[in-house]
């Protein structure tokens, strides 16, 4: 018995939408060690400029920084034309581009509602339709990993999160429907589950005062008994991203502390 024949990848392509910050920056930093050529494709061009400049120091062979809103096919569609003009094919991309804006249902404004499917469902859509075209055209096998929350399956205790949950709850659906659709090409596609992670992100809902209590209360309730860093998570992601995880698609991959191993009623 042999594995399934691809074409040998001398170096890969890894891209990272939100790659800027946080965990899509600890991937990027992840995969620069390992020695992958990586562009980073964020909204904010003065960060991603300069974990482009760190990947190199890290090891990348090419460290690529792109402008770029994934909520727009037209700027997607363009960063992925460069990338693989300047850098190769992707083998590999990590949707990590995400916003949260917290709200109750009835009170949530249709603007609201919509900037964060945009850019987290929509943007997650644009970036995986134009790597699969990408590597398709290539012809090489590929790894797609996007970044799904435990609120895609179980409502927050704090409550106020419909939109958020609602972008992750269908962001899961898509990479198992992605998953069956690419597998005959070779197109791995699974999702990362991060729990609370020390990023911007995760506090962009608290205010700044309020962030350490709400630390010291969120550690007691995770039963490892702290929030993850974000290379916590991206190590998962980086795994998923190589061909270490060859027999792995259509996967939720859990790295919450336990969030969701727990109900939360003291019987
Ligand atoms: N931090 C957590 O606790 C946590 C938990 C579960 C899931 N996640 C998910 O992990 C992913 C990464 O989150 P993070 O915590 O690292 O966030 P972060 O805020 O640290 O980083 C997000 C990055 O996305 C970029 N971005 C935002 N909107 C964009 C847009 N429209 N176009 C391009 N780039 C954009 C930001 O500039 C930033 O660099 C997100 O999808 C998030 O929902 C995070």
């Amino acid at each position: 018995m042999s594995e399934a024949p691809s074409k040998s990848i001398e170096t890969r392509t890894i891209v990272v939408t939100g790659g800027a910050d946080g965990i899509g920056r600890a991937v990027v930093l992840l995969c620069a060690a390992r020695r992958d050529n990586v562009a980073i494709l964020d909204k904010n061009a003065e960060a991603a400029k300069k974990t482009a400049a760190e990947a190199m120091k890290q090891g990348a062979k090419c460290a690529l920084s792109l402008a770029c809103d994934v909520s727009s096919e037209k700027q997607i569609e363009k960063a992925f034309e460069i990338v693989s003009n300047k850098i190769g094919a992707p083998y590999g991309l990590f949707t990590g581009a995400g916003i949260d804006l917290g709200g109750l249902v009835h009170e949530l404004p249709a603007a609201t509602w919509r900037r964060v499917l945009d850019t987290n469902l929509t943007g997650t859509f644009f970036a995986c339709k134009h790597a699969i075209r990408k590597m398709r055209h290539a012809g090489v096998p590929g790894s797609i990993v996007c970044a799904s929350s435990p609120t895609g399956f179980v409502a927050l205790a704090a409550g106020a999160s419909g939109a958020y949950s609602a972008s992750k709850g269908a962001i899961s659906s898509l990479v198992r429907c992605m998953a069956i659709d690419y597998a005959p090409y070779g197109i791995r596609v699974n999702a990362v589950v991060p729990g609370a992670t020390e990023t911007r992100l995760m506090w962009s809902n608290v205010p700044a005062k309020s962030i350490p209590h709400m630390r010291k209360i969120l550690s007691k309730e995770i039963p490892l008994g702290r929030l993850a860093q974000p290379q916590e998570p991206a190590r998962t992601v980086a795994w998923l991203l190589s061909e270490e995880s060859s027999y792995v698609t259509g996967s939720h991959f859990i790295c919450d502390g336990g969030i969701l191993a727990k109900a939360s009623i003291s019987v």
